[in-house]
């Protein structure tokens, strides 16, 4: 059941996605004060100027503030010692995806909050969404039948900054891990192969970081469901996200609207009908409000968190296998990342909704030691 205590919340980072979510905190009836920081201190006071909440100068003022739960949108290379930090002192956390650049850093706070005492959400914000939880009903209600393919894509406007390149992890880890979390939760099936390819026709910046600005995935689920992954930093049209569910009887589309950043050039059947999508903010909005109203409930143990850390592992073993395709040009199984890298179930970390990693379907995926 919902909670009506009104909490404190911390805000880490108050860059792009910062402000979205110090936005959406300031403006949830159940968050009585947000207090926001960042390591440009300006950029946190002029945050929490325009918005009316309060102001910490540096991260070590923030943590002693009496928060009743932290979010964490800094920078990704910043979020293993932050997560860490607030789970020590049994605050409850919201994390941005994903959890660390590497798989080692993932991994090593998946360890560490093994006997976590409190909650750790971390941001698939997709799972919100209402067209992805349609998907997954429709899936889950057998509608569509049995599925064959599943075709997600998530194509990026313009490239972030090339700083953000730097710190992000890559397009697999940064971008796709989206894309990898949705094939899981929509379907509840696991994915066990990867194949991937990457290009690079944009800026340098992408080259110096060892990343690629454009990617293409092909994958293979452990029921023989094949998905295709498509991703880019360089979509002119717009942002464009969505996932294709095709099935034996039937098919489900997310992200297919009015807005969709598609040039129909059949005649008489333009598209778009609005102005198209341009950023994530625009495209998420709901989403992004409705997990940190989840988030709150978390915090005040009204509910377990919907997309805890093993889920982000989950999702960023299928980066890691990605990465490793691309770099050896080869088919590359989810078993020799999760032998490579997880040492133990990751089922002991705190209490999850249960919702997280399967559709609950009688025939979903069998719990894997990953
Ligand atoms: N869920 C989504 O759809 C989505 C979309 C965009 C970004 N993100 C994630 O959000 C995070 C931030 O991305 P962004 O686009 O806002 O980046 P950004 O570069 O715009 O902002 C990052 C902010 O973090 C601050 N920062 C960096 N290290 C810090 C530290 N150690 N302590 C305090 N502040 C620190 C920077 O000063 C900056 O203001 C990333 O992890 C990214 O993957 C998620």
């Amino acid at each position: 059941m919902p909670s009506e205590r009104a909490v404190t919340l911390g805000l880490a980072g108050a860059g792009r996605m910062g402000a979205v979510h110090a936005e959406t905190l300031t403006t949830l009836p159940t968050v009585a004060t947000v207090v926001i920081a960042d390591a440009d201190a300006d950029r946190a006071r002029a945050a929490a100027t325009d918005l009316g909440a309060e102001f910490a100068p540096d991260i070590d003022t923030l943590f002693a503030e009496q928060l009743d739960g932290l979010v964490v949108a800094t920078a990704t290379d910043s979020h293993p010692a932050l997560i860490a930090r607030a789970v020590d002192a049994g605050i409850p956390v919201f994390c941005e995806k994903p959890v660390a650049v590497d798989i080692e850093g993932t991994v090593a706070v998946v360890d560490h909050l093994r006997h976590a005492a409190v909650p750790v959400q971390i941001g698939f914000q997709r799972r919100f969404d209402p067209g992805y939880r349609a998907a997954r009903a429709a899936i889950a209600s057998g509608r569509l039948g049995w599925l064959h393919t599943i075709r997600t894509i998530t194509l990026d406007p313009a490239p972030p900054p090339s700083e953000y390149i730097a710190r992000s992890g890559g397009l697999f880890r940064d971008c796709g891990v989206h894309d990898f979390d949705m094939i899981r939760w929509v379907t509840g099936h696991e994915i066990v192969e990867a194949y991937a390819m990457g290009a690079n026709r944009g800026a340098a910046s992408f080259a110096a970081a060892e990343d690629v600005d454009t990617a293409a995935v092909s994958l293979r689920l452990d029921d023989g469901t094949l998905a295709t992954v498509s991703m880019t930093r360089y979509n002119g049209a717009g942002y464009d996200v969505r996932l294709e569910a095709l099935g034996s009887r039937g098919n489900a589309v997310v992200g297919l609207n009015h807005r969709s950043p598609l040039e129909s050039v059949e005649p008489d059947h333009g598209l778009p009908i609005g102005r198209p999508y341009q950023e994530f903010m625009d495209r998420f909005r709901v989403a992004y409000r409705r997990e940190l109203a989840v988030f709150v409930d978390v915090v005040t143990g009204a509910v377990g968190s919907p997309c805890g850390p093993h889920d982000a592992l989950e999702a960023f073993c299928v980066a890691e296998a990605c990465e490793l395709s691309r770099h050896e040009h080869r088919v590359v199984e989810l078993a020799e990342i999760h032998q490579r890298w997880i040492r133990s179930p990751l089922r002991a970390t705190h209490r999850s909704t249960g919702e997280s990693t399967t559709t609950g379907r009688a025939r979903g995926p069998k719990p894997r030691t990953c």
